[in-house]
């Protein structure tokens, strides 16, 4: 960031600033923050600058989670001292490469295979009333993508995970940085690193080449060159599916398996606990790839993130029922 813009951003967020207090009680909360919090600012400018937004953030947490209507709360984490524009900038995927995926470009490659299929994975109509893959076992860990637009790679070796356990018994943490290195454009794929990609160019690059272990191809959060080549990578599925785009769709699918699934995450920066419902709903971007995991009596989505244990419930966030924060839009499962 260069100084005339922190100066200029400064200025502006001035006359806020002045209007509320900045009591002892935010400077000591900034203080404790940033001592949880490593980060390496530029010069004093940027500290400043910083701590404004950070005592902005810290306002708009403590109004959100004193009005008792709100079914979820909010809390100080890793994004605290970021705006809400970026926040998008840095951790979710590009506005642009959206757009383009979804006017067809993306969907391309989906359909140059023979996995293609939309269908009810499942003719088992009794659905169960509630359904979590983290009590089978079935989860791994939850993962930290860092400021890196990864967020597909991270969906989509979190869904082959949960098959190659549900398929093979053996839960395995796959590599995320080789598909972030190796699922590229130059490779046939429309993903494109660290600024957003695709689930599905994931599932088809690893039933191609297969997809190797975490251990392996351990995760940096910034694109390299791909280290794998061949056919025979470790991993490989034969298929997969589009599941529709309704809420008993999403339910028998994740009777199945869990599902790799696209949201609008521009207001879950700092989601803490309970059942969020705080998208926009009439004006959804997809800009975020998660799992899916199951559902609960109520219909809430149990959904794994990709920005660590610390961040909302170790991890994950409870969406509420239907189509919240877009979650029926676009969404694939491993099925063979
Ligand atoms: C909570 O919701 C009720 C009913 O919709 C409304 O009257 C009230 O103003 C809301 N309270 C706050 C603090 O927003
Ligand atoms: C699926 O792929 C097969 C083989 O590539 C192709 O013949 C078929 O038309 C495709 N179906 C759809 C619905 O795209
Ligand atoms: C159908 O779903 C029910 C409830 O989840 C389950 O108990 C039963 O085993 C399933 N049957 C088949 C054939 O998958
Ligand atoms: C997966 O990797 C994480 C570290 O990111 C580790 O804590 C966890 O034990 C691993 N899980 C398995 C099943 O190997
Ligand atoms: C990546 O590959 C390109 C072209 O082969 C090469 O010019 C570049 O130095 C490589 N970068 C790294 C970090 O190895
Ligand atoms: C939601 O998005 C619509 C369309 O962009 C916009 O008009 C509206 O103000 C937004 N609502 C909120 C609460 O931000
Ligand atoms: C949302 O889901 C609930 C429970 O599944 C259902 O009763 C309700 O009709 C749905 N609402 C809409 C708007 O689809
Ligand atoms: C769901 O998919 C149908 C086509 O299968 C489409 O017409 C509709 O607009 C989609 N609805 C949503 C909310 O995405």
């Amino acid at each position: 960031m260069n100084k005339k813009f922190i100066i200029l951003s400064i200025i502006m967020l001035m006359p806020l600033c002045l209007a509320q207090d900045i009591s002892v009680e935010k400077l000591l909360a900034y203080n404790k923050w940033s001592s949880q919090n490593q980060r390496a600012y530029l010069n004093e400018d940027e500290k400043l600058y910083r701590q404004i937004v950070f005592f902005e953030n810290l306002q708009k947490i403590k109004e959100h989670n004193s009005n008792p209507n709100n079914t979820y709360s909010i809390h100080l984490n890793q994004f605290s001292d970021m705006t809400r524009e970026e926040f998008a900038e840095k951790i979710l995927m590009k506005q642009d490469l959206i757009n383009d995926y979804m006017k067809g470009i993306g969907q391309q490659a989906t359909h140059n295979n023979a996995n293609n299929e939309t269908q009810m994975n499942s003719q088992n109509h009794t659905l169960a009333a509630s359904i979590d893959w983290r009590t089978k076992g079935a989860v791994t860990s939850v993962k930290d993508q860092g400021q890196c637009g990864s967020c597909w790679s991270f969906s989509a070796a979190a869904l082959m995970e949960s098959f190659n356990f549900i398929q093979n018994k053996a839960l395995v943490n796959f590599s995320e940085q080789q598909l972030v290195d190796c699922v590229t454009p130059e490779n046939g794929y429309p993903s494109y690193g660290c600024k957003g990609g695709w689930p599905a160019t994931c599932l088809d690059y690893a039933s191609k080449v297969g997809i190797t272990t975490l251990d392996k191809y351990p995760y940096v959060a910034v694109q390299k060159n791909c280290t794998v080549t061949g056919t025979n990578n470790g991993f490989k599925l034969k298929k997969w599916i589009v599941i529709p785009n309704t809420s008993n769709d999403l339910k028998s699918a994740l009777n199945f398996s869990p599902v790799s699934v696209l949201v609008d995450a521009t207001n879950w920066d700092y989601y803490s606990s309970g059942i969020f419902n705080g998208c926009n709903q009439t004006n959804i971007n997809l800009n975020h790839a998660v799992l899916a995991v199951g559902y609960d009596e109520k219909d809430n989505w149990i959904v794994k993130n990709s920005w660590s244990a610390g961040w909302g419930e170790h991890g994950y966030i409870r969406l509420a029922p239907n189509n919240t924060c877009g979650i029926l839009s676009s969404n694939i499962q491993v099925t063979a």
